[in-house]
């Protein structure tokens, strides 16, 4: 895909068999090396709370957060679809609480679509926030904003009644008019019957081979983010290490008096200086 992404282009892209990449960043200038990457659609994901804001969960974060952080992504972005998370508490209180704050992060975060999380529970938000004319992006398996209720991060669907449970909420958000929807944490075999299922896209992460798109942290596949990586994760670059090494190195510099050296200096003529003393 390389015309400017949209929920159409989600749509095709499932049609004709293609594969939908997906990328989380948080800031202007990581979501403008994405976009020129081709990447097809940047996460602003509210797993900013971990990454960026160093919580030990989602649960903090707020729409100003995430209005914040969007905005910034929205601005480096020219071709791949913005999607932005609705927030703990954020959609799950009213259908009105809901429609308002998605109307923020399109008019504030200028996103092209939002996320939030769980299946018919959510049902009347998706409907609500749809028939507004705002993509809803759905999230279902392993949902951050539920963990105290999970009980800590675990593969979700595993048993029959969960299993069926998940094939519902995945054919009701579908129903309710999601146009896509991210599975996190679910055995790959369950996701490709649910990817069969579906006429909308499904998004793994942690969900196998058989989805119709796949979605990453960018601390974690860049190895940026050490506090705790899942076996689903693919690191494809150390970065971490290259950026400690950097630091390293220009403190060694400055403390030397290497840094900074000519080059990295403004002139000024000497009469102007002499007239100084
Ligand atoms: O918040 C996030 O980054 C997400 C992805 C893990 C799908 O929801």
């Amino acid at each position: 895909m390389s015309q400017k992404t949209s929920v159409l282009t989600f749509k095709n892209a499932k049609l004709n068999s293609e594969k939908i990449t997906m990328l989380t960043a948080y800031d202007y200038s990581t979501a403008k090396l994405m976009d020129e990457s081709g990447i097809d659609s940047i996460l602003v994901g509210d797993s900013l709370g971990n990454v960026i804001l160093g919580y030990e969960d989602t649960i903090s974060v707020t729409m100003e957060d995430m209005i914040h952080h969007g905005a910034a992504v929205s601005r480096g972005v020219k071709n791949a679809l913005v999607v932005i998370d609705m927030p703990f508490m954020s959609y799950q209180t009213s259908t009105y609480d809901a429609l308002v704050n998605a109307g923020r992060l399109m008019k504030e975060g200028r996103a092209g679509a939002v996320k939030l999380e769980g299946g018919k529970a959510v049902c009347p938000q998706i409907q609500a926030i749809t028939h507004a004319g705002i993509p809803v992006m759905a999230h279902l398996g392993l949902t951050p904003q539920s963990i105290h209720a999970f009980g800590g991060h675990r593969v979700q669907g595993k048993t029959e009644e969960a299993a069926k449970k998940l094939l519902e909420d995945a054919r009701a958000i579908e129903e309710a008019g999601a146009f896509a929807v991210v599975l996190e944490c679910v055995p790959s075999k369950l996701a490709a019957l649910i990817t069969k299922e579906l006429a909308i896209p499904t998004i793994g992460i942690g969900a196998g081979n058989c989805c119709d798109g796949q979605v990453l942290v960018y601390q974690d596949l860049l190895g940026m983010f050490s506090d705790f990586t899942p076996k689903f994760v693919k690191k494809y670059a150390n970065v971490g290490e290259i950026m400690k090494e950097a630091f390293k190195e220009y403190k060694r510099e400055v403390s030397s008096g290497v840094f900074p050296a000519k080059e990295h200096e403004y002139a000024i003529s000497d009469e102007v200086i002499e007239k100084l003393y």
